[in-house]
């Protein structure tokens, strides 16, 4: 018999919460700015409409108040918190950490905070690292956010990506449990990716300057079909290797939450894998894509339909290429 399994500590969502701002981007919005229609939008990516944040506002914002929505919802207390992650690729400056930013705001003095950008993927990477903090026992109470004001780099004009993208934040809070929690994951990068979808200026190698500024390679900027053929593969394929790895099959799934990245991926990916009908949730129609927000949203969204005991998955695909999913069982 292994006992190392019989006596296995499992990092659990304790709770969730999420943020969207209250500004909508409609189709309509955006057939009066470039040569698009409501139609054409719906029918090739699912979406209706998206969040837009206040200009004054920055990423750390939207993840205070998913954060603040969830400790109230669940009634924790923040001084418990010991470590904080968080996913983005849009942090509020290049230093420090958006972490930090969001650490101060709440007035956590003394908490390990730090950023990881995984693009798409962010929450998946972040949610097992945190994971593994809590498995090694050095943290007790670790949160994990993802959240991205996309906008700001999304050119408004641009119907190859206006249609596509929103902001919001979505956050999880981890804690040991015995019961289950997150039972494994696979995460995988590529760097070739990186000519298919990237912002190019704003770093290091590319710092802004007055041109860059005016420029397009200041906004997000992809190639669409290329992006969407690899998406349906990669997630798929990390989908179908985390249930063969757990000797599982696709009807053991109660739920899969992929990435919202549109809603024809979605569908392809459940096609592919083979998922029964009803099983796979989406938000996509009113969000759109808020990049590393987007599973935490959704799960946070559809939480009144999660039993204890349910197993999930969830699976990501974004810039890099990075891409993974994860499986754990529910336990909030
Ligand atoms: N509105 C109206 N027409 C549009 C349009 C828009 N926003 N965008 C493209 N078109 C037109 C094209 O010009 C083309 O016209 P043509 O047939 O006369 O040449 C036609 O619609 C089809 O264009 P295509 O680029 O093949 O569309 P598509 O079905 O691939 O959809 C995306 C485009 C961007 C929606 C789709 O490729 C996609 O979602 N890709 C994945 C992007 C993604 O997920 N990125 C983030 C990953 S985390």
């Amino acid at each position: 018999m292994n006992t190392s399994l019989q006596t296995r500590l499992f990092a659990a969502i304790t709770a969730i919460g999420g943020y969207v701002p209250q500004n909508r981007r409609t189709n309509n919005d955006l057939e009066k700015v470039c040569d698009t229609s409501n139609e054409w939008i719906i029918k090739r990516t699912g979406i209706k409409e998206r969040r837009i944040l206040e200009e004054d506002l920055a990423t750390s914002d939207m993840a205070v108040r998913a954060i603040l929505n969830m400790v109230q919802a669940y009634n924790k207390d923040l001084q418990d918190i010991d470590a904080l992650i968080v996913a983005t690729s849009t942090p509020d400056m290049l230093m420090p950490a958006t972490a930090n930013i969001i650490a101060e705001k709440l007035g956590l003095k003394s908490v390990w905070a730090f950023d990881m950008n995984a693009a798409c993927s962010g929450f998946l990477y972040a949610l097992d690292m945190g994971a593994s903090l809590i498995e090694t026992k050095r943290y007790q109470n670790v949160l994990v956010v993802g959240a991205d004001n996309i906008s700001t780099y999304v050119n408004e004009q641009d119907r190859s990506t206006n249609i596509l993208f929103g902001d919001g934040a979505g956050v999880v809070w981890l804690e040991a449990s015995l019961e289950g929690g997150i039972m494994d994951a696979y995460l995988r990068s590529n760097g070739s990716g990186r000519e298919f979808l990237n912002i190019e200026a704003g770093g290091s190698l590319y710092p802004l300057d007055k041109e860059l500024m005016s420029s397009e390679r200041r906004y997000l900027r992809q190639d669409g079909k290329a992006v969407f053929k690899q998406a349906v593969q990669s997630m798929s394929d990390a989908c179908l290797h985390v249930l063969e790895k757990n000797n599982l099959t696709i009807d053991d799934v109660s739920w899969l939450v992929p990435h919202q990245a549109n809603q024809r991926i979605i569908d392809a990916v459940g096609r592919s894998i083979n998922i029964a009908e009803g099983k796979t949730l989406s938000n996509i129609e009113y969000l759109g894509n808020t990049i590393a927000a987007t599973i935490p949203l959704c799960i946070w969204e559809n939480i009144k339909r999660m039993k204890t005991g349910d197993l999930v998955m969830l699976t990501a695909f974004g810039a890099g290429f990075s891409w993974g999913a994860s499986l754990l069982r529910w336990m909030a």
